[in-house]
């Protein structure tokens, strides 16, 4: 048992998995080419940042909170301001691909980083499924405004399809016209009744999904000058439509709109927690290009918090122009930028900005695409999976079989499932790869494992948080008991059984943690910017529902039982001829 304990958290040092990489890399001559600068870094994260979530999710988070949603882009954001601080902190201590799975690697040992590894690819490939779903979404309606109309069962999810059916069904039969049902049922409506079947089955699937997917995976694969090139001229694009939508979507706000400023409450505001968060996932992305980078050290934060601060600044602005533009509810939309301009009646505005958001998403998918192979190489180059996975092409240096596979892993599923539950997932996955990288840094520091390493790298400001986290803790629990008393009593009452309190189990998986934080940060003098991150992170993942929860803990108990089938026998660090070091506790 003790063994099995020491070998679940052996430990790679920053030492060791830089020793790792430089024999990788320059035994077999396998390094992959050093090309990126600080430009190309901050251009990378915004290629990855800015995408689906800002094109598309926004929609419904600002229907459901109302202008007050700018307010949760400004939390989230601090939320993840925390992360980058720490990602930025292990990216320059440990720079070598693999991001958050390396970090844990180094600082938590070898199941948590398997744990890590695993939910990153619901961070990348789930991801990216719901990137290319929305590119898809936005696709199909320009093709459409321009007259090339493809078949609605080719441009959507079996599923969707088939409950817009059943709802578009329904009214019908309570006596509504089809011209009466919300665009989108009547497409549902339409796919699934010309759907062609084979044995009953009907054959209803995003085309347009899987073409995008491929066509990225063969950007991928030939290699990072090309798709470097192609992300810098996706951003650019990218910046000078946001920044249109801005300058001339601030001509149409009407003041009015603004009052009241969370017409919902907070629950109201809450509700777009997954979509709001979507948006900002990507800044993390940047390190996984650490050993593509010229000068990682002192590039890879930097980028990092440039590309969270200039999104942050864009997407609050755009927040409230949306909301200024139009009545809240009205921005239930799949296309929330280009259906305002549509209702002032600037239609070109409304096609430029349709069309820019297809070139937004796919530099999202580009980025994702880059990502996940690498993090797969890192994985096998420490035996956690098959050796296939690090293989270098000979001629492109890129991780050629891992990024066949990403393309298979994304393409395929992006036909068939739905993006609600794909954006979801993708945020709960990310949300907790985010808290364990601040809890990495937490451990990091208090054992101070880096000391060496981290010399000329980046270090979070050390803030001791022994005084202020209890006094925050306690303001908080102050304005939830004056601003938000009823809901307070409602969560402390055993009414309703199991039905009502599992549905509260998160919250207080949250307060625990944060009573027990809180004692470890008064008594040991914790570091509280990897304290603030762990907390607010955590926070935003208690939002997200009993029902993503427990997908989420079904997909890491498979992760597991992969872990112990392979990774755990062929770790590098199990092996007698391990050269990597090795930390037992
Ligand atoms: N942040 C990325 C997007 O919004 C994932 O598409």
């Amino acid at each position: 048992m003790r063994k099995l304990f020491q070998n679940l958290s052996r430990r790679k040092s920053a030492t060791a998995l830089l020793a790792d990489y430089e024999r990788d890399g320059n035994i077999h001559g396998t390094d992959l080419v050093r090309t990126l600068r600080l430009k190309d870094l901050v251009s990378f994260g915004i290629a990855a940042i800015i995408g689906a979530g800002i094109f598309s999710t926004i929609g419904n988070a600002s229907a459901a909170g109302g202008p007050g949603v700018s307010l949760l882009f400004i939390f989230t954001a601090i939320a993840c301001g925390f992360s980058a601080l720490c990602y930025a902190q292990f990216a320059s201590t440990i720079p070598v691909s693999g991001s958050a799975y390396t970090y844990a690697y180094a600082s938590f040992g070898e199941l948590v980083a398997w744990i890590i590894g695993w939910d990153l690819l619901m961070e990348y490939a789930i991801g990216n499924i719901a990137v290319a779903i929305s590119w898809s979404d936005y696709f199909t309606a320009v093709l459409q405004g321009v007259g090339l109309g493809i078949p609605e069962y080719l441009t959507m999810d079996f599923l969707s399809a088939s409950r817009g059916y059943d709802a578009a069904l329904k009214l019908l039969a309570q006596g509504q016209t089809m011209s009466q049902l919300p665009g989108n049922m009547q497409e549902a409506f339409l796919a699934w009744q010309q759907a062609p079947s084979i044995g009953g089955i009907k054959l209803v699937a995003d085309v347009p999904a899987l073409g995008i997917t491929v066509l990225i995976t063969y950007l991928v694969y030939i290699g990072i000058k090309e798709s470097k090139r192609t992300a810098n001229f996706l951003v650019l694009l990218k910046l000078l439509v946001i920044l249109l939508v801005i300058t001339v979507g601030a001509l149409y706000v009407s003041p009015t709109n603004w009052t009241p400023f969370a017409p919902n409450g907070l629950a109201g505001i809450m509700k777009g927690v997954s979509a709001v968060f979507f948006a900002y996932i990507g800044f993390d992305a940047i390190s996984t290009t650490a050993e593509e980078c010229e000068n990682p050290q002192r590039d890879l934060p930097r980028a990092m918090i440039f590309a969270l601060v200039i999104c942050t600044v864009l997407y609050v602005i755009l927040a409230l122009i949306l909301t200024g533009m139009v009545p809240f509810q009205e921005l239930a939309v799949g296309d929330p930028l280009a259906y305002v301009f549509s209702r002032v009646n600037l239609d070109v505005i409304a096609g430029i900005v349709a069309v820019s958001a297809i070139v937004a998403m796919a530099s999202v998918l580009l980025v994702f695409q880059y990502g996940q192979p690498r993090i797969w190489m890192t994985m096998s180059r420490d035996g956690l999976l098959p050796g296939i996975f690090s293989r270098i092409h000979p001629k492109y240096r890129t991780p050629s079989f891992a990024t066949l596979v990403t393309g298979f892993v994304v393409a395929v599923p992006a036909l068939f499932m739905n993006l609600t539950e794909v954006t979801d997932l993708t945020s709960i996955g990310t949300l907790f790869a985010f808290v364990l990288v601040c809890g990495g840094i937490l451990l990091l520091e208090e054992k101070q494992k880096v000391a060496t390493a981290a010399h000329k790298g980046f270090r979070v400001p050390y803030i001791n948080g022994k005084y202020t986290l209890p006094l925050l803790v306690l303001l908080g629990a102050v304005l939830l008991f004056v601003y938000n008393r009823p809901e307070l009593s409602a969560f402390f009452s055993l009414e309703g059984g199991w039905g009502a309190i599992q549905h509260k189990l998160p919250m207080l998986g949250f307060l625990l943690v944060t009573t027990v934080l809180t004692v470890l940060t008064v008594t040991r003098n914790l570091s509280l910017i990897p304290v603030l991150g762990l907390l607010t992170n955590l926070y935003l993942m208690t939002e997200l529902g009993i029902t993503n929860w427990s997908r989420f803990l079904a997909w890491l108990m498979l992760g597991l039982i992969i872990y112990f089938a392979y990774g755990y026998r062929n770790s590098k660090l199990h092996k007698p001829e391990a050269t990597a070091t090795i930390h037992a506790p």
